[in-house]
């Protein structure tokens, strides 16, 4: 028998590997570590009584559930979890991806993290179990007491609106609120520690059994992936676009000093950016304060000086008492207003006097941004490559540039450096080697396959890969041409197909190129083949994912209800995977 019973504080794996450990112990082991822990805790500063022995008290279940992306809501569970632990609760950490709605009727105590993405959706995995929780029968959660907390972005239009939603529709299915919801933004880390707390103390009973001390009996695991922040000297950056493209897609190869970060193919690096010095010197004008050189510095590098949200209005009324910017707000127009402007325009179009503690109470801090890491270290040892297209267009009548591609395709130089930092995704990762993979990755949704293709190469892999790709022409913007070549040669790519969109009158993307190769492609899937998608989340995946429905459909003649029903199986057997943007 089990000495460690299943109703003790410790997730379902700790109590098997205490179990393993203590289950085995001679008589004198077991009083060995019963003398060690009373003394940790004694050492500890005593402040905590050592508890007769007597029947163990079970723990009260915590259910927490994240809806992630990119994993920031993942790891706020994780947070979550060990918090609740430490305060004498059990909880059960559930990806919203796998979530049953039964799991939400037997929680008594339950906790939700959900990141919002595209323009207000949901994150991808969690769109089946969004829908159900939001749809007619989902069921009444009467005896649950909840709190969420919203992660979001303040420079997108509807912020944090599903866990807006999330915490709406809990209280309407009865659910019982005990702890407010908080929104949050980019910079989420401290607020988000507080609300932990506060959260886990609320959702606590008064008996839960105290602190528990943790102990690590199991055997090392395998060391973390370093996710600190490094800097890397960059080796290569080349346009890959021809000169006669109207796009720049930088390949950018770093190399670290001390052996790359423990990638693996799927993952991204987040990459800290400065601003445009132009821009910042701009913006310092336009505000009156050109001369202010610590305020330029800190804006140059920390600040992120062109998101024009809701919020930054809000603080533009309140800090300067602008009339027309209050009568903005007031009539509701400031949401449409800010739709493809930044700081600069409103500051521009509703000047006052500003001084530099007013200016910067108007920014938040510079976020990095995630790109795709398109090489394997199996191929490409200690380096990262990196492939990123410059964001530049016109806008009310200014010419615009995204903060980190411009700042990668005209800062950066080879010799550079830059500061990176890993950012895993295990739910972006190859299936065993003898599984067939086909890779959806148009423009520079194309990355992460390079990266799977070496990996592929590499390892021998046995499973067939076929790729699609697209761009604009074949000419100018056929990324990657000759590894891909290079890759149908010696076979770690089976099959490629592509669509160049400008190269005929009618333009063509993947999913009409998915759709001409229908019946391969269910015969693919139907052999257990992994189905990957990944780059622009506004129109193509949505594209690509119908594309598929369709090829179902017709391939096997089935109703559209049932095609649908064929995808969600692929999405649930997590052979549909994405990592969209
Ligand atoms: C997991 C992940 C992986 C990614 N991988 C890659 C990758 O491999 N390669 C890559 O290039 N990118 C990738 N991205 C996107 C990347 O992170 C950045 O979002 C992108 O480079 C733009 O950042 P920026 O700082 O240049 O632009 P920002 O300064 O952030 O500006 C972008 C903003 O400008 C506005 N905007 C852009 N175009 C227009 C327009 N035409 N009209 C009006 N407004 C507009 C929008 O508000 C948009 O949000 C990835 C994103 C994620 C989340
Ligand atoms: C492509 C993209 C779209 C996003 N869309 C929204 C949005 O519509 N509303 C919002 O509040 N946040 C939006 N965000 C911000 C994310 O919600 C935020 O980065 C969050 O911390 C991600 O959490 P996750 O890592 O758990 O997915 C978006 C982020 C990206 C990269």
């Amino acid at each position: 028998m089990s000495p460690i019973p299943k109703t003790a504080p410790f997730a379902d794996e700790e109590i098997d590997l205490l179990n393993r450990v203590v289950g085995t112990a001679t008589p004198v082991q077991r009083a060995w570590l019963a003398g060690f822990l009373a003394g940790l805790d004694a050492s500890a500063g005593g402040a905590l009584p050592i508890q007769p022995a007597g029947p163990a008290r079970p723990a009260e279940p915590l259910t927490i559930v994240f809806a992630s992306e990119s994993g920031n809501s993942e790891k706020l569970a994780g947070d979550i979890a060990k918090s609740a632990r430490k305060n004498g609760l059990k909880p059960t950490v559930i990806d919203m991806a796998d979530l049953d709605l039964s799991q939400l009727t037997s929680a008594k105590k339950l906790v939700f993290i959900a990141a919002t993405w595209g323009e207000g959706d949901p994150p991808a995995r969690a769109v089946r179990a969004y829908n159900e929780l939001m749809g007619e029968s989902a069921p009444r959660l009467d005896d649950v007491e909840f709190g969420v907390l919203a992660l979001g972005d303040t420079a997108y239009a509807e912020f944090c609106a599903i866990g807006k939603k999330i915490d709406e529709r809990l209280a309407a299915l009865g659910g019982k609120r005990v702890v407010d919801r908080v929104d949050l933004d980019l910079d989420f880390a401290e607020p988000a520690a507080h609300w932990i707390g506060d959260a886990v103390k609320v959702l606590t009973p008064p008996n839960a059994g105290g602190r528990v001390i943790e102990v690590d009996f199991g055997g090392k695991p395998a060391a973390p992936a370093s996710t600190d922040i490094i800097e890397a000297e960059i080796t290569e950056h080349v346009d890959l676009n021809s000169s006669r493209s109207d796009k720049e897609t930088v390949h950018l190869a770093l190399s670290f000093e001390n052996g790359a970060p423990a990638y693996e193919p799927g993952d991204s690096l987040d990459l800290y950016p400065e601003n445009d010095p132009a821009y910042v010197d701009d913006l310092l004008k336009v505000a009156g304060l050109a001369g202010e050189e610590k305020l330029r510095s800190d804006f140059l590098t920390s600040r992120d000086v062109t998101t024009l949200s809701l919020k930054t209005v809000e603080t533009y009324a309140e800090k300067t008492g602008h009339h027309y910017v209050k009568a903005l707000i007031a009539d509701g127009q400031a949401r449409e207003w800010i739709a493809g402007r930044q700081l600069i325009d409103l500051i521009a179009t509703f000047p006052i006097a500003l001084d530099a503690e007013k200016l910067r109470a108007l920014t938040r801090p510079l976020a990095p941004r995630a790109y795709s890491i398109a090489s394997s270290r199996r191929e490409v040892g200690d380096e990262a490559h990196l492939l990123i297209s410059a964001v530049r267009y016109e806008s009310h009548g200014r010419q615009r540039k995204g903060v980190a591609s411009n700042f990668v395709a005209e800062q950066l130089k080879r010799g550079g450096r830059v500061r990176v930092k890993l950012k895993p995704n295990k739910h972006f990762a190859l299936p065993a080697p003898d599984k067939d993979v086909i890779m959806v990755g148009p423009g520079t949704g194309v990355a992460p396959f390079r990266a799977f293709v070496q990996e592929r190469r590499a390892t021998e892999a046995s499973g067939r890969s076929w790729l699609f790709f697209g761009d604009r022409t074949f000419t100018h913007d056929f990324l990657y041409q000759l590894d891909w070549q290079d890759a149908l040669k010696d076979g770690a790519l089976t099959r490629m197909d592509v669509a160049f969109s400008r190269d005929t009158p009618e333009k063509i993307y993947v999913q009409h190129k998915l759709l001409d190769r229908r019946a391969e492609l269910v015969e693919w899937l139907d052999g257990g083949a992994y189905f990957y998608v990944c780059g622009d989340a506004k129109a193509m995946a949505k594209d690509v994912r119908a594309a598929l429905v369709r090829a179902f459909a017709e391939v096997k003649a089935l109703s559209p209800e049932a095609a649908e029903q064929a995808v969600v199986t692929l999405e649930r057997e997590k052979r549909y995977l994405q990592d969209t943007y």
